[in-house]
């Protein structure tokens, strides 16, 4: 579905297949726990208050110190560790504990707006003006919210340009402006809605942007456990065994001829379908030999910005 041409497709949660799909994250679990904590404690004030009364007998004034923070994660890292994915599935933890509805906007800067001048900015201006009116309403007079949003800007990358900011097309600049009063808006209006902005490039990304977030959070490529872990999953029902999977965690290391580690993409989207059809091509069941052939051929993602 999508509003009004801004939105690629909004989704109410919770729901069975984002359910489905945070099951099937490896490894995020402690980030994505913490974020959704968060998350709530900043979108939903009763959350704060009913904590600080029960351990402190009273609502320390502190707790407004929280509460005036701007509703913002960022999300940053390389391509391909889970920046998206758990951006478009965090509301489905979030209303599964918060027992709340959460719904979706996804708005994507490199898809749209890179049109003709001025477009970034209406685009944001608009979507911003959009989820403030959807959530207008949302907020009960006791501070408690009948339902959240989650605003996602994603592909950021067209607004992170700060360190060229002398350089920086008229219209970027404008750009970050609008993001900037969009989500000051969403905070002094105290409409219950999560940005979430992903971007390859934190050092790049404004400065004014990254001093608002309430929590940055850096995506790496996953550890040898993590890799393990995932293609034990992925690849559960073959001839495959524990002790393979070993293996082919360490073949998806950094080495010699890699200096980097296979992304969770690498290893969900390019290897294990290949392991898969290339012992379907043969009409042989999937072993490790074949897993260690198409690594050989399959080399992981360069990290984002090196040189190639
Ligand atoms: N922690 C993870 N566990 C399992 N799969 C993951 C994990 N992180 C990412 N993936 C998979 O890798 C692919 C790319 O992830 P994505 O979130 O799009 O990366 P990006 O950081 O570039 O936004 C998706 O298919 C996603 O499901
Ligand atoms: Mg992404």
């Amino acid at each position: 579905m999508s509003i009004d041409g801004l939105f690629t497709r909004t989704e109410e949660f919770p729901n069975s297949s984002a359910q489905a799909r945070l099951n099937s994250l490896v490894g995020l679990d402690e980030i994505v726990d913490r974020l959704v904590v968060d998350a709530i404690a900043l979108l939903d004030s009763s959350a704060m208050a009913s904590w600080s009364t029960a351990v402190h007998g009273e609502i320390i004034p502190a707790v407004s110190a929280v509460l005036d923070r701007t509703p913002m994660f960022v999300f940053a890292g390389d391509v391909g560790v889970g920046k998206t994915e758990v951006a478009e599935v965090i509301g489905q933890a979030i209303a599964t504990r918060a027992h709340v509805d959460v719904s979706l906007y996804p708005l994507s800067l490199s898809a749209r707006g890179r049109g003709a001048v001025g477009e970034m900015t209406t685009l944001l201006t608009r979507a911003f003006e959009r989820i403030s009116s959807d959530f207008a309403c949302a907020r009960k007079q006791d501070g408690t919210a009948s339902s959240l949003g989650v605003l996602l800007i994603d592909e950021a990358d067209a607004l992170a340009q700060s360190r060229e900011l002398a350089q920086m097309h008229h219209e970027d600049r404008a750009g970050v402006n609008a993001l900037l009063r969009g989500i000051d808006g969403l905070r002094v209006d105290r409409i219950p809605v999560l940005t979430i902005l992903c971007t390859n490039r934190l050092d790049a990304l404004d400065p004014a942007v990254q001093r608002r977030a309430a929590a940055i959070q850096v995506f790496n490529r996953p550890s040898h456990e993590q890799r393990a872990a995932l293609l034990l999953r992925l690849l559960a029902g073959t001839e495959i065994s524990i002790s393979d999977v070993e293996s082919l965690a360490t073949a998806t290391a950094e080495n010699g001829v890699w200096p980097y580690a296979y992304t969770y993409s690498d290893l969900r989207q390019r290897l294990v379908p290949e392991i898969v059809l290339s012992a379907y091509r043969r009409g042989v069941a999937v072993n490790s030999s074949i897993a260690k052939e198409v690594i050989s051929r399959t080399p992981p993602t360069r990290p984002f910005g090196s040189a190639s």
